[in-house]
């Protein structure tokens, strides 16, 4: 049986992944293939109770160091019981956020030491890396103004501008050091027409039509 195939998106907030993710899931699956469609943190019921701490709360609830501690525990779990069972028995995994939300968040935007995560991410992670990550790139204010706009503010989104604006760094950073696995969307345009780059990536990328 050939492995499945690992794709995951990533952006700051209010950049459209989730509509976009809904989009490429249903064109795979109009092709035949089995689709996983999942999320982070989150995907599997331990990790979507480690989900619950360390999303709600006041936005010093957790150190940067802390939080990426719970977000390779829930990662962890989602790996061990979704993830890699789904891409062994040939399925495609499509992942609402993954380990590069843990460098541009915690790392790039929270200050944790980049040895930790790249440690975690080795000996955590293993084998099951994306074959392919979709960057959703979007200016900060736009984005806020977005995922405000669509309510029930949660923790990373009170943390203020400049935050975002090292998130986004932080995504840009990620997507320049490793082009054969990233591919940057411009997330500013029409939902169609987002729609139509993230599917050139697809297509380009892991020749699927
Ligand atoms: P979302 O489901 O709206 O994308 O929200 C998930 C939030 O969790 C978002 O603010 C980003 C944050 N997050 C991290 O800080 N680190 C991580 O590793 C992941 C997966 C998410």
């Amino acid at each position: 049986m050939t492995r499945g195939r690992f794709i995951t998106f990533e952006g700051g907030e209010g950049a459209g992944k989730s509509t976009q993710l809904k989009r490429l899931v249903e064109r795979l699956r109009a092709l035949g293939l089995e689709v996983v469609a999942t999320r982070e943190p989150g995907g599997s019921p331990g990790a979507e109770a480690i989900r619950e701490l360390v999303l709600n709360g006041a936005a010093d609830r957790w150190s940067p160091v802390t939080e990426t501690l719970l977000m390779y525990a829930a990662r962890r779990d989602h790996v061990e019981r979704v993830i890699a069972p789904a891409l062994a028995r040939g399925a495609w995994v499509v992942c609402d956020r993954f380990a590069d939300s843990t460098r541009a968040y915690q790392g790039a935007g929270g200050g944790t030491d980049p040895a930790l995560i790249a440690s975690l991410e080795a000996q955590v992670l293993g084998e099951t890396r994306p074959d392919l990550t979709l960057i959703f790139d979007i200016p900060p204010e736009t984005g806020l103004e977005r995922a405000q706009a669509r309510g029930g503010e949660m923790r990373f989104e009170s943390k203020g501008l400049a935050f975002h604006q090292q998130l986004r760094e932080g995504f840009l950073v990620i997507a320049r050091a490793e082009p054969e696995r990233c591919a940057l969307i411009d997330a500013t345009g029409s939902i169609n027409d987002v729609e139509a780059a993230v599917w050139s990536a697809v297509d380009d990328r892991l020749a699927v039509s």
